[in-house]
């Protein structure tokens, strides 16, 4: 059976840099709250009505694809991870094959919506597929464009500071050598409202006592945006951030844990830990708690904020094209997001 490669990897960052002083602009907040809180600078934006979720995971992917030495029509599988998408349905795997302009009607599209951890959930379907025999070039993207769902005035000021746009891509082989040595994947729904956007869907406000203004329950049909739910901007994100804070520190040492546990290796053995870039803070618990030195470590949610699905591979890549990430070399990817959701992989870069 083949092991799984990254045989390309590729990334795009939005021009347009927010710093947290115009973030001041429009919300009551301070540069010093959020450094001292999430350790962010800045953070990109797309450009409204010109960029989409898509568009960027398209740039993302020509590099990666070119980085693999293939072309686009010898991509056999798409996967694509965000919780941003352009559209509530089609996903954007089949917008995303379209952007590309791959006209290949063999291949498969597939959408996971797992945000934070949605690559690592993506990098482990891909694996299966891999390892079965199944695909030779899963091109794998994780791409957001929060800009474009946040709550700019100071109600929404603690989800919308963290957010940054930005995709990233990696081209998916078989491979004779190491690659990706396992992937763990968790999930705990009960408690997925402390870190959600329950509107539009199907709920209908049966979940809580918000009246979202639905359609009387005594005739048949509904609509999933409701005029009443727009106008008291209850279309949002949440987020319960001390709790999510504080299992992320304890499930993100957990499950790389268990990823050494599997393999065989201990922590002295990581040369790079990815971590999902949720808040710096939480990095940096988790650097302790491994043991980690400074540079075995990859941040850069100073720069570009959190962009969940994105994080990872944007980071890989980075940490990659700065020789950071070299052959031989343990690299462990780790997230933990809304769902409640988590999981980790271990990387021998071939
Ligand atoms: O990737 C998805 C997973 N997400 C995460 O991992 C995020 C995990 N959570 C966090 O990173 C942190 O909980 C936050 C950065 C979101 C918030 O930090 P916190 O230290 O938990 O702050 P808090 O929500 O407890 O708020 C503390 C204070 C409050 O004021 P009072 O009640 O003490 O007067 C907030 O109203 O800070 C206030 N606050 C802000 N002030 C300035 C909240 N957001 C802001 C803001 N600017 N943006």
């Amino acid at each position: 059976m083949p092991n799984t490669k990254i045989a390309g990897i590729g990334k795009y960052l939005p021009a347009q840099v927010m710093t947290n002083e115009e973030l001041t602009k429009y919300m009551d907040t301070s540069d010093a709250w959020i450094q001292e809180r999430t350790g962010i600078k800045e953070r990109r934006y797309a450009v409204k009505h010109q960029e989409t979720t898509t568009t960027m995971a398209a740039h993302a992917a020509t590099m990666a694809i070119e980085r693999a030495g293939i072309t686009k029509e010898d991509i056999d599988f798409i996967i694509f991870a965000t919780l941003s998408p352009d559209y509530f349905f089609p996903g954007c795997g089949v917008l995303l094959q379209r952007e590309l302009g791959i006209s290949n009607t063999e291949i498969g599209a597939l959408d996971i919506r797992n945000q934070c951890s949605g690559f690592i959930y993506g990098l482990s379907v891909a694996d299966q597929f891999i390892k079965t025999g199944m695909y030779k070039n899963i091109l794998l993207v994780g791409s957001e464009m929060h800009s474009m769902g946040l709550d700019f005035s100071t109600e929404g000021r603690t989800v919308t500071v963290i957010f940054g746009d930005g995709a990233g891509a990696v081209v998916l082989q078989p491979s004779d050598e190491d690659g990706v040595l396992t992937t763990h994947l968790h999930s705990d729904g009960r408690h997925a409202e402390e870190l959600a956007m329950i509107n539009f869907g199907s709920h209908g406000g049966h979940h809580d006592e918000v009246d979202y203004g639905f359609p009387s329950t005594d005739i048949p049909g509904g609509i999933f945006a409701t005029k009443k739910m727009v106008e008291d901007g209850q279309i949002y994100p949440y987020m319960n951030g001390q709790v999510v804070f504080k299992k992320a520190i304890v499930k993100f040492a957990e499950v790389i844990d268990e990823a050494l546990r599997t393999t065989g290796l201990s922590k002295t053995d990581i040369d790079m830990l990815i971590p999902h870039q949720a808040n710096l803070r939480i990095s940096q618990y988790v650097q302790k708690t491994l043991g980690l030195s400074d540079d075995q470590v990859y941040n850069n949610i100073q720069r570009y904020g959190n962009t969940t699905a994105a994080s990872i591979p944007i980071a890989l890549c980075e940490a990659w094209e700065e020789g950071k990430v070299n052959t031989g070399d343990l690299v462990c990817l780790a997230a933990f997001g809304s769902g409640f959701t988590w999981g980790s992989s271990l990387i021998r870069w071939v």
